[in-house]
C-alpha cells in the first residue's frame, strides 16, 4: 500500500519534472544571419529566450532576446534595471513590426515608473540595435550593450522582460496583462558565469544537460516503474516466484543508483546556472530524491524483519 502511494507519488513528480528537463529550446535556436552567442538561456516565464555574450575587457554584452507578443502586432521587450528588480527603473529595448510597413523595428523606452514609460535613449550606451520577425510569429531583439562600470564590477545585472498586445499610433506601448507570468519575469543575470562558460564551450551544459535528462528519464521514467509493476503484477504468477524478487531488486536498486548519479549532474547544473534559479524545479528533485532515499531505506529495514 505505501509503496503504491509512493510509486504514484514519484509519477506525479516525474511529470512534473521531466518538461524542463528535455526543453533544450534555446539551444536549438537558429538565426537568419547565424550570429553566435556564448550562453542561452530559457527565461522561466512567458516562453522568451536569451541569448547573450559578455566581454568583460570592454564591458560589452550582446544580446539576442526572443519571445512573442501577446497578440499578433504587439510588442517584446528585454530590459536592464540598474538600481532595482522589477519594472520600474528599467531601460528598456522594445520590438515591434511597424503595421504600416511590416517591418520590425526596435526603441529604447525609460520605464522610471510603472506609469511613465516614455521613448528615450537609455542611461547607457547602446551602440547596435536591431529586430526582426521569425517565422514561427516571434521577434527578436539584437543589441549590443556597453554595460556600466559600477553593474560590471558586480557580475550580475538584473533582467526585466515582457510581452504587449499592441502598438499605438505614436508608438505608445499598449500595457501588457498581469497574469502571474507577465509578474514573474524578471530576474538577474550572471555575467561572469557566463563568460566562464565560454571557455568550456556553450555546448557543454547542453551536453549536461542532456545527460541529466537521460539519467532521470531512466531512472525514474522506466527502472523504478518497472521495478514496481514486476513486484506488484508479475509477483502473482506463481512460476515467477522467485524471480520476480530478484527482477524487482534488480530494477530498484539500478534506479536509485542511475537516480543518485541524474541528481548530482542536475545539482552539478544548477550551481553552473547562468543567472537563473528553477527553484520550483530543485526543490521538487530534491523533494524525490529524499522520497526514493527514505523508501530504499525503509526496505532494507522490512527485509531485516522478513529474515
Ligand atoms: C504601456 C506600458 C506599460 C504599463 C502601463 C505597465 C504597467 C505595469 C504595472 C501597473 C505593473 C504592476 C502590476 C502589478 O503589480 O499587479 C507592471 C508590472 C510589470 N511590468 Fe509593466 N507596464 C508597461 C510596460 C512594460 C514593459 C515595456 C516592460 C518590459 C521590461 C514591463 C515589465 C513588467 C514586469 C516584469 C512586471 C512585473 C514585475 C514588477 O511588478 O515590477 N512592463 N507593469
Ligand atoms: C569589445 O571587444 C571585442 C573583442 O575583444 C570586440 O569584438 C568588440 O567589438 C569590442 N566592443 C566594443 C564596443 O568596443
Ligand atoms: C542608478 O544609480 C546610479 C548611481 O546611484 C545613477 O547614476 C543612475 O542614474 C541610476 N540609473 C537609473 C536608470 O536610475
Ligand atoms: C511606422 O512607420 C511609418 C513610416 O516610416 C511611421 O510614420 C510610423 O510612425 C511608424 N509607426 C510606428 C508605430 O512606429
Amino acid at each position: 500500500m505505501a509503496t503504491s502511494f509512493l510509486a504514484s507519488l514519484f509519477f506525479t513528480l516525474w511529470a512534473l519534472l521531466i518538461s524542463p528537463a528535455i526543453s533544450l529550446t534555446c539551444s536549438s535556436q537558429k538565426f537568419t544571419k547565424n550570429q553566435v552567442y556564448s550562453n542561452c538561456l530559457d527565461l522561466p516565464s512567458l516562453a522568451s529566450y536569451l541569448h547573450f555574450t559578455y566581454d568583460p575587457s570592454n564591458t560589452t554584452l550582446s544580446v539576442a532576446f526572443i519571445s512573442t507578443p501577446s497578440k499578433p502586432g504587439g510588442w517584446i521587450s528585454w530590459a536592464i534595471n540598474p538600481n532595482a528588480t522589477g519594472m520600474a527603473g528599467s531601460q528598456a529595448l522594445v520590438a515591434y513590426k511597424n503595421s504600416t510597413t511590416g517591418v520590425a523595428v526596435v526603441h529604447t523606452f525609460d520605464i522610471s515608473s510603472y506609469s511613465s514609460i516614455v521613448p528615450k535613449d537609455l542611461s547607457f550606451e547602446v551602440p547596435d540595435k536591431t529586430a526582426e520577425t521569425r517565422s514561427d510569429g516571434s521577434l527578436a531583439i539584437f543589441a549590443t550593450i556597453k554595460v556600466p562600470a559600477n553593474l560590471a564590477a558586480k557580475g550580475t545585472i538584473n533582467q526585466v522582460w515582457q510581452v504587449g498586445p499592441g502598438v499605438g499610433e505614436g508608438g505608445m506601448l499598449e500595457r501588457h496583462d498581469f497574469a502571474a507570468a507577465n509578474l514573474r519575469s524578471k530576474g538577474t543575470l550572471d555575467l561572469k558565469n557566463g563568460q566562464s562558460s565560454t571557455n568550456s564551450g556553450g555546448d557543454t551544459t547542453i551536453k549536461k544537460k542532456n545527460i541529466h535528462g537521460i539519467l532521470n528519464t531512466v531512472s525514474w521514467g522506466i527502472l523504478f516503474p518497472l521495478g514496481a509493476m514486476i513486484a506488484r503484477y508479475i509477483r502473482s504468477f506463481e512460476s515467477a516466484d522467485p524471480a520476480w524478487f530478484y527482477l524487482h531488486v534488480f530494477c530498484q536498486i539500478s534506479a536509485y543508483a542511475i537516480g543518485v548519479a541524474g541528481w548530482g549532474t542536475g545539482l552539478k547544473l544548477g550551481s553552473e546556472s547562468s543567472g537563473i534559479t528553477y527553484s520550483g524545479h530543485r526543490y521538487i528533485g530534491i523533494a524525490l530524491f529524499v522520497l526514493a532515499t527514505v523508501q530504499v531505506f525503509l526496505k532494507f529495514v522490512y527485509m531485516q524483519y522478513l529474515s
